[in-house]
């Protein structure tokens, strides 16, 4: 297959497609998220779309992605294909190839695709026409990369745009988490200074995922003067049985806690993607205290979103 990162860029530098922020250079991705702040302040201005049309084809359930690619869309001005997996021909057999290609037989030339298989949203975009734009939404464990575009643009709001001086911790299930993955390429290409993660051995990946990373197994340790926490996951549905042997013994040792927070920096943030298991790796005091920024995150992912479809389409 071919490398979604030389898929992704044309010659010329241009954005072709979103798949990966896996080597994406720092000039692409800063520009990604100056214009998303700049939407944040300013909105959008006219219907830079207009005319156009994106289809959200999610093989795999989501709330926040797909409904702020949609509501990113409409503000852009374009038409909203949403396509639902479970009433789809998908059901009686047809490939995710076939159904990109006929959406795209009716005009479309933007996808959002979500897919549980590594690689899958780059072999579409191998497939699809000229022309045709798409951005992951998520695919297997390896990439969510408006994700990690949305959790750096609520860290530089936090924290300024200059992440060179901050600790910043991720925590949790991080062998099956392509959040996970998006933020390390993420804060590695933006020069934050110390990178931890934290997890159970059986929750750490065996691949190069952590090249560079500090790697802890006590929590309390890996909180210790942390600018920042950013909460996973535990993705349960792509466990194998016995990773994690109890909920209870998972919370007890690496669920986050407004007493262990206390751990963190006083002006430390919270971050967690969703959906939240409440009282596993997070508590509603932490959720929900004063230095969360869960919601901020979906926010600044309609903006995140509405940058990424104005680069790739208008
Ligand atoms: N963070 C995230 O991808 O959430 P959804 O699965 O709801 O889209």
């Amino acid at each position: 297959m071919m490398d979604p990162m030389n898929q992704q860029l044309a010659p010329d530098g241009r954005l072709r497609h979103l798949l990966t922020l896996d080597g994406l250079p720092r000039t692409a991705l800063e520009a990604l998220l100056d214009r998303a702040q700049a939407i944040v302040d300013g909105g959008i201005a006219g219907a830079p779309l207009a005319g156009q049309a994106v289809c959200t084809l999610f093989f795999e359930p989501s709330t926040r992605t797909r409904m702020s690619f949609q509501r990113a869309a409409q503000r852009l001005g374009a038409d909203v294909l949403a396509f639902d997996a479970s009433t789809s021909s998908t059901t009686k057999g047809e490939t995710a190839l076939d159904t990109l290609r006929n959406i795209e037989a009716m005009g479309v030339r933007g996808f959002v695709v979500r897919h549980a298989a590594d690689g899958a949203v780059a072999a579409l975009a191998a497939a699809a026409g000229p022309g045709t734009a798409l951005v992951n939404a998520g695919d297997g464990r390896s990439a969510h990369p408006t994700q990690g575009l949305l959790d750096m643009l609520t860290l530089r709001q936090a924290k300024g745009c200059d992440l060179s001086a901050l600790k910043v911790v991720i925590v949790g299930d991080i062998r099956h988490s392509r959040v996970a993955r998006s933020d390390l390429h993420a804060l590695r290409t933006l020069g934050a200074g110390e990178i931890r993660v934290c997890a159970p051995a059986a929750l750490l990946p065996r691949d190069t995922t952590l090249e560079g990373c500090v790697v802890f197994d006590d929590l309390d340790a890996a909180l210790e003067g942390v600018d920042a926490v950013m909460m996973l996951r535990l993705q349960r549905e792509r466990m194998e049985e016995g990773l994690v042997p109890s909920l209870e013994g998972y919370h007890r040792d690496y669920g986050l806690t407004a007493s262990r927070l206390r751990r963190a920096r006083a002006d430390a943030v919270v971050l967690h993607p969703g959906p939240m298991n409440r009282g596993v790796e997070i508590d509603d005091a932490v959720a929900d205290g004063p230095q969360s920024l869960i919601l901020r995150q979906v926010a600044n992912g309609v903006a995140v979103r509405a940058a990424v479809l104005e680069a790739l389409l208008a």
